[in-house]
């Protein structure tokens, strides 16, 4: 289970998070919408510490963190939490001097310290999943960009994160890439991989998460199913956010 409650954020004079309380239980979706600028990435960085909150805290399974703009978190508990999560970026971020079955073993050799057969072995059958088993000797500028996002995904499956956060995983894509890497996503929903998920992609969005949470200038306008806030939210400033999107499919 991971809970964010009361959580601040500022970068200098900028507070962009102001107070953010949320709940996500195993084997869930939550999806994150908003505007641009509203603080969806910044939170998603709060979830793996890549942001250190200034107050408020986190709890993911057995980790409990309080933030306090004079308490530093011990760098061993910033690594145990992120190997508990796994990050996909918008810009995939591969190591492109690696194959994509070497980046996905990679985690898997230098954090877990696993053997490099077994690595292997659990890169091909990650691999696999994906879709892209017969990709596994290509380099990134061989494949196509969603191939590079499913195998983003299949990296930071490796290590068995508890979590996976995505920060926007198809607005990079070409229009007609961005269904391939939606459809291994939709999948682990369905294999009850705990997700949380920033996108832009509204049917998406209703189709696969459990909850969802719309965020506005550093708050959490409205959470709920997808229903509640998609469909019957009374909030005016959410109205207009989703009016907006829905002029412009
Ligand atoms: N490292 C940083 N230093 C200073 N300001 C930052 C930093 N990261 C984010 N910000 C600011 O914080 C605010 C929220 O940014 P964030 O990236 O979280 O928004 P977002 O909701 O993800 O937007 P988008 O939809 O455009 O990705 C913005 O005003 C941004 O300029
Ligand atoms: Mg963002």
């Amino acid at each position: 289970m991971i809970e964010i409650r009361d959580l601040y954020k500022s970068f200098g004079p900028l507070e962009v998070l102001k107070g953010v309380n949320l709940t996500l239980e195993h084997g869930r979706v939550m999806v994150i919408i908003g505007p641009s600028g509203s603080g969806k990435t910044t939170l998603l960085r709060c979830f793996n510490l890549l942001e250190i909150p200034d107050r408020g805290s986190l709890t993911l399974n057995t980790v409990k963190l309080d933030f306090a703009p004079s308490a530093k978190i011990p760098q061993r508990t910033v690594l145990s939490l992120r190997q508990q999560t796994g990050m996909v970026f918008q810009s995939y971020n591969l190591f492109p001097h690696m194959t994509a079955l070497g980046n996905v073993m990679e985690a898997q050799v230098t954090v877990q310290k696993r053997s490099k057969e077994e690595a292997k072995a659990t890169a091909m059958v990650l691999l696999g999943k994906v879709g892209l088993a017969e990709k596994a000797a290509a380099y990134p500028h061989q494949l196509s960009g969603g191939q590079q996002q499913r195998v983003a995904i299949a990296r930071a499956m490796a290590v068995e994160p508890e979590v996976l956060l995505f920060d926007e995983p198809t607005s990079a894509l070409d229009p007609e890439l961005v269904g391939e890497v939606l459809k291994v996503i939709r999948q682990l929903a369905r294999e009850g991989m705990t997700m949380v998920i920033v996108t832009h992609e509204m049917k998406f969005a209703a189709d696969v998460a459990d909850r969802i949470i719309l965020m506005d200038q550093g708050v959490i306008l409205e959470q709920g199913t997808p229903q509640q806030v998609l469909e019957q939210t009374k909030n005016p400033r959410a109205m207009q956010f989703l009016n907006r999107l829905g002029r412009e499919e």
